[in-house]
């Protein structure tokens, strides 16, 4: 008799929990559907407008799809400049429910960057520093599951040697202009090439390049 009652409560219960996480999913949705309008006509509106070393849209592209493909979700940017790269890295951390560091040595680029992150939505993904990065790499305590170096080229192996202890297993450090003869990268390749654990490729723009190594064991 009392089972006979209590079940029509628990059913009662059960739909109206599902009602509500329904309308909470729906919702987040939403609000993601807009939030991907919104970076889509920024990234659009401004492809051919980035003056201060930034990547290329279609080596922006590239880290957004690593990320999400591979739901990365703690990440870290070595040379922020004015935002392209991470306004990229930012929106695939908010389809994955990431957050990313991002650091830079310039105060005039630092600030119109985080300009740039407001009025495209995506301030609340993003840490950004405004310091040097030969000091605050090492401080970092990590883990981290995606890493994107594109400041210093000759500091490229440095920045590679301080986090590989901070990488994860199946992280993904990738590094810019690695199609460029840069003084640093040579040599930032042959080193990440060289060690056993990783698995490098080169991807992205001919002219620029990223190069993605994934960490495949300790
Ligand atoms: C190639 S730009 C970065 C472009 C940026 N990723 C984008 O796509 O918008 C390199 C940036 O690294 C910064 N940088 C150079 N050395 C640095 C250091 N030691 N610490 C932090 N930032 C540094 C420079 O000021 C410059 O803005």
């Amino acid at each position: 008799m009392k089972f006979q009652l209590i079940q029509p409560r628990i059913i009662l219960l059960c739909l109206v929990l599902l009602s509500f996480s329904t309308a909470v999913y729906s919702q987040a949705n939403k609000n993601q559907k807009a939030l991907d309008e919104k970076v889509q006509a920024f990234l659009t509106k401004n492809k051919s407008k980035w003056r201060d070393l930034n990547v290329p849209y279609e080596d922006g592209q590239v880290l957004h799809d690593l990320i999400v493909k591979h739901r990365y979700k703690s990440a870290l940017e070595i040379g922020t400049s004015t935002g392209h790269s991470t306004i990229w890295i930012a929106w695939a951390l908010s389809k994955t429910g990431g957050k990313l560091i991002t650091i830079e040595i310039d105060e005039d680029r630092y600030k119109e960057a985080l300009a740039n992150l407001r009025e495209v939505g995506l301030s609340e993904y993003v840490d950004a520093r405004l310091a040097d990065a030969h000091e605050l790499v090492k401080k970092l305590e990590g883990p981290f599951d995606f890493v994107f170096s594109d400041a210093d080229k000759n500091w490229y192996t440095q920045y590679f040697k301080e986090l590989d202890p901070k990488l994860s297993v199946g992280a993904c450090f990738t590094a810019h202009n690695v199609n460029n003869n840069f003084s640093g990268i040579n040599d930032f390749m042959q080193y990440v090439r060289s060690k056993n654990n990783y698995e490098t490729t080169v991807a992205g723009s001919k002219d620029e390049g990223v190069s993605v190594s994934y960490k495949r064991s300790r």
